[in-house]
């Protein structure tokens, strides 16, 4: 069954029923949060957990108010219906359901006896308001006599684990009063008692507020036997106006907006936003109630993500593949570094975890082009949690950047340190360093992240002295085969080993990182630390195929006792994506070695859904193992598939040169694709999930925890800096396409440092890799090893075109 379409840049929802609430998101994590698609909004003002505004329960049933809705009621013919132009909670049939889910708002249609409504939802950039910017025409053929416009919103306190912990404490605190008279242009001000003055909601609209409820139980009535499908308080013409010292807070106003003829139109525009005090807002809360600034708003928020998305545009007649990497990967990445894990259908960000060291590192790498300014922010504060001894904390909230090691304290008898985290500042530093040429960067002094008794930073150090520490902090911690140790986890953050495990991940990180520094050093000039770290790359190398090829693939970890994770000889567990897929991307694999373990991926691994990141699943819990094995086969990180692993298989595939099978497994989670077959996936079409059901599981095919994940960040770079192959690189930028060989031509348009390069790949022989000739402005091009490097023009624009044969 489908459930909408794509059109533009927008996905169209079309039908409400979807398997679970699909969302979009509005505003940042400064203010904003997502609503989803029957119009239900869980907004808050940074930290979700510690200032949310709307009380949207994600548990509860699809059907459900959630948070924020719209009733309109309406008098034709004599006969009053009444009505959510969100279909949810009124559900009643309707002649058009539309949820546009566009880039920075959602637009809602709905036509029911003859009124068509628009509901642009958005909040302006850098505002603290959500703007309800609602549109309604009489299409029917019949005059409506009256027409009621009363938007509702449901508040939580600020501290969101409160509201559900405390059910006499909270209602006691919750406060809400009319700004205004009834009649006029009234504000209903909503906080807790004690953050008047300092934190108060406003609910607002353009048009005069007749009266207005503020009360649950008086909005719903017959003490709440009265339900949000058929609120008791719609039977009158007003309501009670009363202000509220206690209770369950809503918001709710009414707007009379009289008669509308046939064919006329009228619009209101509603908001729900948060500042200091209301009364000295005054001059804000009057300024979106203008429809020109409400349109320069939106407008602006269109500019921003056309000049985000400008960054990059493919053209390679795979209509999905282009719709994909063109809007709704980017769209994806940029969410993705704005909320990290804070906030989403699954991640419901009452936890207080701030933002993830190793997650965030990740993030970053695929907005650098088109974010540069915010990308270097980030990188900067990831760069100040890292310790003296170049490991780094786990995680650290944006706003306090107080920083913690995570999980990792809560066995004491485990390391309490990840064995990866630090490395990925290397790997994104040099992805940032690439992409922009910011070489200054690397002489910013940071400060390490332990402090003195006064709160002051003991140390502190330029950032290329940070990376190299990262370096030193695996080069020093080495088990007893000479590889990394472990620590609390690595990537996989649900392994938790004894003490002195080993980790084959982090050994190919290490030497990847280490290629990245000998390689910087060398673009800096100094040879004899580019030496060293190659000769660090080379040695891991050789330990890691010393010790952990395993006959067919590379072993994954090795336990405190020495023994294998991730081998032939494990009943469970037997092989590992991430110790392929990384043994290829850092060159530890060579040659056939890098091509059989891949091969065992496919054969062992592979699904029609996606990518195993083991096989066989655990079967019972073993603590000896940790979490991986509180999921039953198939699920998660248990040999299920998780798809922030898949993109670095595609990129191994790319680098033996197999473009066919980086397409397959591209295609193969490709939500676009997964349009048709929405019912067993289930999630939204437009965004990739974290983690799909195997075929160990019964309902193999079904995804979950969608938006908030490291995989469209990884997605991205692999289709665009490998499957395509233009990526940055320290002395231009490297076109290295590796396309499925059916593909014959494609053109792309790339932003690099300023410049805009026009590039066509032409592919007559039907081949996946390997540049045979290539023009800069029709003039002739040097290729090395199949590939070119395109130094940055001194004009403006420049044309490539490279035939591959
Ligand atoms: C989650 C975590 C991420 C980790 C992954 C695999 O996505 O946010 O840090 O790498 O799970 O365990």
């Amino acid at each position: 069954m489908e459930y909408g379409h794509f059109e533009g840049r927008e996905y169209v929802i079309t039908n409400p029923h979807t398997p679970v609430k699909w969302i979009n998101y509005i505003g940042t994590i400064d203010f904003g949060g997502y609503v989803d698609h029957t119009g239900g909004m869980l907004l808050c003002k940074g930290d979700p957990a510690v200032n949310r505004i709307t009380k949207y329960i994600t548990q509860m049933p699809a059907s459900d108010f959630k948070g924020s809705t719209v009733y309109i009621r309406a008098n034709i013919d004599g006969k009053t219906v009444i009505y959510s132009p969100y279909y949810v909670p009124t559900l009643h049939e309707y002649d058009l359901y539309e949820c546009r889910v566009g880039l920075g708002y959602s637009r809602f249609i709905m036509e029911y006896k003859g009124i068509r409504t628009e509901i642009t939802v958005f909040v302006p950039d850098g505002e603290s308001v959500a703007i309800q910017d609602i549109k309604i025409k009489n299409i029917g053929n019949k005059r409506i006599e009256s027409l009621d416009v009363i938007p509702v919103v449901e508040y939580s306190h600020f501290d969101a684990l409160k509201q559900l912990t405390n059910a006499d404490w909270v209602p006691q605190t919750m406060t809400s009063k009319a700004i205004g008279k009834p009649g006029d242009l009234l504000v209903l001000r909503q906080c807790a008692f004690m953050m008047v003055g300092v934190a108060e909601n406003f609910f607002t609209s353009n048009r005069p507020v007749s009266s207005y409820e503020a009360d649950r139980k008086l909005f719903l009535g017959k003490n709440e036997y009265g339900t949000w499908a058929m609120p008791a308080s719609l039977e009158k013409d007003e309501f009670s106006s009363q202000d509220i010292l206690r209770g369950d807070n809503v918001g709710a106003l009414m707007h009379h907006l009289g008669a509308l003829e046939k064919g006329a139109e009228d619009r209101i525009i509603v908001q729900l936003g948060q500042v200091e005090s209301v009364e000295s807002s005054m001059a804000l809360i009057d300024r979106f109630r203008k429809e020109e600034e409400v349109d320069k708003a939106l407008a602006d928020i269109e500019k921003f993500w056309e000049d985000f998305l400008s960054v990059c545009h493919v053209e390679t007649g795979d209509e999905d593949f282009d719709t994909l990497i063109n809007t709704h990967n980017p769209r994806q990445c940029f969410i993705t570094l704005n909320w990290s894990r804070y906030l989403s259908y699954y991640q419901l960000g009452y936890g207080a975890r701030g933002i993830g060291v190793r997650d965030s590192s990740q993030d970053v790498m695929a907005v650098i082009a088109g974010a540069p300014d915010r990308a270097r922010r980030l990188l900067e504060m990831i760069i100040s949690v890292q310790c003296r001894d170049g490991s780094s904390m786990h995680q650290f909230n944006p706003k306090t950047m107080i920083a913690s090691n995570g999980d990792a304290h809560e066995m004491d008898d485990r390391p309490d340190y990840y064995g990866d985290d630090h490395l990925w500042l290397i790997l994104a530093v040099s992805q940032y360093l690439k992409e922009t040429g910011d070489y200054d960067f690397l002489k910013k002094e940071i400060p390490f992240y332990e402090k003195d008794k006064q709160g002051n930073p003991v140390e502190k150090a330029t950032v290329l002295e940070h990376l190299e520490r990262a370096l030193e902090f695996t080069k020093t911690h080495t088990g007893k085969h000479g590889l990394p140790l472990l620590g609390f986890a690595d990537w996989n953050d649900t392994v938790n080993l004894r003490t002195g495990a080993e980790s084959v991940f982090i050994a190919h990180q290490f030497s990847l990182a280490s290629r990245e520094m000998a390689e910087l050093f060398s673009y800096l000039g100094d040879n004899e630390k580019s030496q060293k770290y190659l000769s660090y790359a080379e040695e891991m190398k050789e330990t890691v195929n010393r010790e952990a090829w395993d006959g067919k693939w590379y072993v994954r970890y090795f336990d405190y006792d020495g023994s294998p994770i991730g081998s032939n000889k494990n009943d469970k567990g037997k092989i590992y994506t991430n110790a392929q897929s990384w043994a290829v991307m850092s060159g530890n694999a060579d040659g056939q070695r890098a091509k059989t373990a891949l091969e065992s991926v496919y054969e062992l691994l592979n699904t029609p859904y996606g990518i195993k990141l083991s096989m066989p699943g655990y079967d019972h819990y073993d603590p000896n193992i940790g979490g991986v094995s509180t999921y039953p086969p198939g699920a998660k990180e248990n040999g299920g598939i998780f798809l922030h692993a898949n993109p670095w298989v595609m990129i191994a595939e790319t680098i033996v040169g197999n473009g066919d099978r980086a397409y397959q497994y591209h295609s193969q989670l490709n939500p676009i694709k997964k349009n048709n077959d929405i019912d067993t996936y289930e999630v939204e079409p437009y965004v990739f999930c974290q983690n799909i059901l195997s075929n160990e599981h019964p309902n193999a095919g079904l995804g979950r925890n969608s938006w908030l994940s490291g995989t469209s960040s990884w997605m991205y770079q692999a289709a665009t800096q490998y499957m395509l192959g233009i990526r940055p690189s320290h002395y231009g930028l490297v076109i290295d396409p590796c396309i499925p060989s059916s593909w014959d031509k494609i053109s792309i348009k790339r932003r690099f440092r300023g410049k805009v390069y026009n590039i066509i790949i032409k592919n007559p022989a039907g081949v996946s890799k390997g540049i045979k000739s290539c023009t800069l402005d029709g003039k002739g091009i040097e290729i090395g090893d199949g590939k070119v490097i395109i130094p940055v023009p001194s004009s403006a624009e420049c044309n490539v075109e490279v035939v591959l044969g």
